[in-house]
């Protein structure tokens, strides 16, 4: 028993008015090939044959090999688009299943469906249909007077009584594969110059093997993208089972209609999700934790029990029980230990907080390693680069900033150190110590046990 499936997406999408191709166009983050991609990979082990031809280099580069791929040089038909995969696919497997990859929310189970259902079916093809009063440019079945399926007539070329047909071909086949290379080169030419593979129901039924149909149940599946109009209404469908599964799964959303997260974001039991809130990419958001209201969250890891007002995260990691916001924007490799505070309009990046930070109002940390406990004063920025290059600011442990501080980096504080309001601190501070002013310098106390230690040093 084996199964291949082919995916055609050689088509131009001609009404999406794009420069790339359609099937490149994103769903949930996605590019939609890679949606088709994956139901192939998760009802057959073997690799999916994508078959490609306006864009096929972009398609490629996105797909990786994730595919095999035929080209179809020229765009002739559905059934010429698997008529190019016979040389690759003859004598090598037992069921093919052919899909588009402008249907992007079909299900993996849907497939297996279908498969389990060829798989004892003496005929040679079952295909899906649809029960809708929006046919929307699909084919229409046509049943014969004992309710076989004897072929597909597409849109264009149907008779106003066979426009009335409520029953339509949604695109997915399952076909026994010696009967499908053996019939291929024989579908008709089309009034429009092409090859339907849709003609092979006919040709089943003209052979007495009526195609099986199974009538699907969720329509959602079965949005063809034709146009962006069809792009956005997948999208809020897709949205709508996201968000469907992370409630069922323990995640209370406030809004799910204003609440847009993509499948691949993980989140944690009891964490409540407020109105305007995007999350992204490979994002995980721990237990307990209170996101949103107008949060963005992209490829970031956040722990459990936090709350996230107002902010965007970007690329960061949070550990648990750390507060941000509201306007807080951690970028790049930002990483805030446990029990940090940052408070309004706070910037860190590539930079560590260490456990207990307090960084209330107006900061900027970059290229940091603040040590545990200590308190960022309002206003307090790391001067981090130069014109050229970047450099670090280290602090040790309880070290108190004072507001409107400038760390002129590189620069080291030491534990308890401490900077007076307003100071410009160009050189390090010893531990304990207390520097003021700009530029910033040791209090006299600090400095005269301070030459002591260097002349004991010294000495
Ligand atoms: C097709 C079906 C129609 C069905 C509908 C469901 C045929 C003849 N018609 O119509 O019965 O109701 O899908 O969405 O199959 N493609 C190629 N090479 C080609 C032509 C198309 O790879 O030469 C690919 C396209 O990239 C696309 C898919 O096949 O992914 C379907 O082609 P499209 O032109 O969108 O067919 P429809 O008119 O939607
Ligand atoms: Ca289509």
């Amino acid at each position: 028993m084996s199964l291949r499936v082919i995916i055609l997406a050689a088509g131009q999408g001609t009404r999406m008015n794009s420069n790339y191709p359609k099937v490149l166009h994103k769903l949930g983050g996605k590019p939609m090939v890679l949606h088709s991609v994956e139901i192939a990979r998760a009802v057959s082990q073997d690799t999916p044959i994508l078959v490609i031809g306006h864009g096929g280099g972009q398609v490629r580069e996105v797909v990786e090999e994730r595919a095999e791929y035929v080209l179809q040089a020229e765009q002739l038909g559905t059934g010429h688009a698997v008529a190019q995969v016979r040389p690759l696919l003859e004598s090598t497997c037992e069921h093919i299943i052919v899909i588009y990859a402008d249907m992007p929310l079909l299900q993996a189970e849907t497939l297996a469906d279908l498969y389990a259902a060829q798989r004892p079916n003496p005929g040679p093809i079952t295909l899906l249909t649809l029960v809708t009063d929006s046919p929307r440019g699909f084919g229409r079945i046509l049943r014969g007077a004992n309710g076989s399926v004897q072929a597909i007539i597409e849109e264009a070329g149907a008779s106003p009584d066979q426009l009335t047909i409520d029953e339509v071909n949604v695109g997915i086949y399952c076909f026994e594969a010696d009967w499908l290379w053996e019939h291929l080169d024989l579908i008709p030419i089309s009034p429009k110059g092409e090859y339907y593979l849709t003609d092979l129901v006919a040709m089943a039924a003209a052979e007495g093997q009526a195609a099986n149909a199974i009538v699907a149940q969720n329509p959602d599946e079965f949005i063809g993208i034709n146009t962006r109009v069809h792009l956005a209404e997948a999208e809020e469908l897709l949205r709508k089972r996201v968000n469907k599964n992370l409630m069922l799964s323990g995640v209370t959303l406030v809004d799910p209609a204003t609440t847009y997260i993509h499948s691949s974001v993980v989140v944690g039991q009891d964490t409540v999700i407020m109105p305007n809130t995007i999350m992204e990419g490979d994002t995980v958001i721990g237990a307990d934790c209170l996101i949103g209201p107008n949060s963005f969250i992209v490829d970031s890891r956040i722990g459990d029990r936090c709350r996230i007002f107002t902010s965007v995260i970007e690329q960061a990691s949070v550990e648990d029980d750390v507060d941000i916001g509201p306007y807080g924007h951690l970028r790049k490799g930002a990483h805030l230990e446990s029990g940090v505070h940052m408070g309004n309009f706070g910037e860190v990046k590539n930079s560590r907080l260490r456990r207990g930070v307090k960084m209330g109002h107006f900061s900027y940390i970059g290229d940091g390693d603040i040590g545990e406990n200590t308190n960022i004063g309002a206003g307090t920025i790391t001067c981090n680069y130069d014109g050229k290059n970047k450099h670090k600011t280290i602090t040790g442990k309880d070290v108190f900033i004072g507001s409107d501080t400038m760390l002129v980096a590189p620069v080291t504080l030491g534990d308890r150190a401490r900077t007076g309001a307003g100071s410009v601190v160009t050189r390090d501070v010893p531990s304990g110590a207390l520097v003021y002013g700009v530029p910033a310098r040791l209090k006299p106390a600090d400095r005269r046990s301070e030459e002591g230690k260097h002349s004991e040093e010294e000495g």
